[in-house]
């Protein structure tokens, strides 16, 4: 910390956040408090409305930095997990932030290491919010009332989150429900839209929102029929939908009676064969339909289409790659934007002919965060992989190549079921439990990611790989 600007060093400051969530704001003092020299424990970051008080120091004005203050590092790891943490609702965040973000400073690897607790608080932190989000796309649930706009309908929601979530997650409900005058009403504060504007309003009450309308029986006639006993699984039900929201939803009232009568369920679907429920789609346009009604994991849930595989059924070869990108999404064809164009330079390069490769990724959707206009990608974590297996398996049985090609971790794992290292597992095959083999391969988006020696180097091993995969379908097709 020697080389940055030192300011008395027995002043203590008091910085009050002006909303719970306003991260930009924490970051802007928090990179001057860093350019300035000031050490955590001498700054106190208040919420806005008066927790914390106990330990403000008084109005002592922020330090300044000056023309001769470093920049302040911050790895984009620690920006991308500050942002969610940021919105927790454990008062002491922005005092965990700015520790890190000072350490951050003499140790800019500090997010890599997992044994760190301040390290692992932010993650834990960061991953309660995410979960926040999720319920909270998935349980919010709309009331009509009449009359209240010029087209006569409104629908309100009422959502007790966990976190301070509600703003971040304004612009999925705008997407998502973009023609229909709606309101959330939260104790945290309100939304509301009227198809053009979006508003935010004061805390609410449940009392505020509706009850209940006659679209609830629909509701409830739906989930019951597509309630699967053979697939009921209390404790992870519990999990994934735990008991606090199921008052804000009315197919929960049914739960009780379905899981009581689940198991009588499950026997007279099994004794009349109706376990064809489960079963895969025969055909590849039956997995593209399938696909696009898929909501297993929440990427299936963010604003996006999927992408399903392309190429001729019997393919010899099947590449996977991870996920489709944006413009695969835009496209609803697989490997079409900067990725799949430097992919099919390397093919043409090993004499491979895409047209009879079977191309797909391991995860049907794209995975992005908004950040303004643009939509940036977000790798699949190991669950979402896992959960979408079931459809690259879908497409394997159809297909039946003899040889799969997979590009990188999430691909590789897609089809192993368990995460590997790339630089150890490419250049052999590894026999696969239908008699086909896989070869393992980095993923051209690592070598756009390069340059210069490094990226030379990558391409070098991606076409060595290629030459070995095209060498073993001409043998195999000898
Ligand atoms: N990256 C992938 O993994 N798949 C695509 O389809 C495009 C980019």
């Amino acid at each position: 910390m020697t080389a940055l600007r030192q300011v008395d060093a027995d002043v203590r400051y008091a910085v009050r956040l002006p909303e719970p969530d306003d991260f930009d704001f924490w970051r802007d003092r928090a990179r001057a408090l860093v350019q300035c020299g000031v050490a955590p424990e001498r700054i106190s970051w208040l919420e806005p409305h008066g927790a914390g008080e106990l330990f403000a120091h008084g109005d002592e004005p922020l330090p300044v930095p000056d023309a001769r203050s470093r920049p302040v590092r911050a790895s984009r790891r620690f920006i991308e997990v500050a942002r969610n943490a940021a919105l927790h609702s454990d008062p002491q965040r922005f005092a965990l932030l700015y520790r890190l973000l000072w350490r951050l400073q003499s140790n800019p690897a500090i997010m890599d290491d997992k044994a760190d607790s301040d390290v692992r608080r932010v993650e834990d932190l960061a991953k309660a919010v995410r979960r926040d989000s999720h319920k909270m796309h998935a349980f919010v649930r709309f009331r009509r009332i009449e009359g209240d706009t010029a087209g006569g309908e409104r629908y309100v929601a009422w959502f007790e989150p966990d976190h301070h979530i509600l703003r971040a997650n304004a612009s999925f409900f705008v997407r998502r429900f973009a023609g229909m005058a709606w309101s959330i009403l939260t104790p945290r504060g309100s939304l509301h839209w009227d198809g053009e504007t979006l508003e935010e309003g004061p805390p609410a009450q449940r009392s505020d929102a509706p009850a209940g309308d006659p679209m609830e029986e629909l509701w409830r006639s739906y989930y019951a029929s597509i309630f699967n006993p053979a697939r009921l699984k209390v404790g992870a039900m519990l999990k994934e939908m735990p008991r606090k929201y199921w008052k804000n939803m009315p197919e929960t009232a049914l739960i009780p009676g379905l899981v009581a009568g689940a198991q009588q369920r499950e026997r007279t679907m099994v004794a009349e064969g109706a376990m064809e429920f489960e079963a895969r789609p025969g055909s590849l346009k039956g997995v593209d339909e399938a696909i696009h009604a898929c909501h297993r994991c929440p990427i299936g849930s963010l604003d996006n289409r999927a992408v399903m595989g392309e190429g001729p059924k019997g393919a010899a070869l099947m590449i996977v790659g991870e996920q489709p990108g944006d413009q695969e999404d835009e496209a609803g064809k697989p490997f079409v934007g900067p990725a799949g164009q430097l992919l099919d330079r390397h093919l043409e390069k090993a004499g491979i002919d895409r047209g009879r490769t079977y191309v797909t990724n391991a995860v049907k959707h794209f995975k992005f965060e908004p950040r303004g206009k643009r939509r940036l990608h977000k790798s699949p974590s190991a669950k979402e992989i896992d959960t979408c297996r079931w459809w690259l398996e879908s497409e394997r049985e159809l297909v039946r190549p003899k040889l799969i090609l997979a590009m990188g971790g999430s691909a590789a794992r897609g089809l192993l079921g368990k995460s590997v290292s790339i630089s150890k597992a490419r250049g052999e095959p590894i026999a696969l439990e239908d008699g086909s083999e896989l070869w393992i391969t980095a993923h051209p988006s690592y070598l756009l990611r390069l340059d210069g020696a490094a990226r030379e180097e990558q391409a070098r091993l991606f076409d060595a790989d290629l030459a070995a995969v095209k060498e073993r379908l001409s043998e195999l097709a000898a």
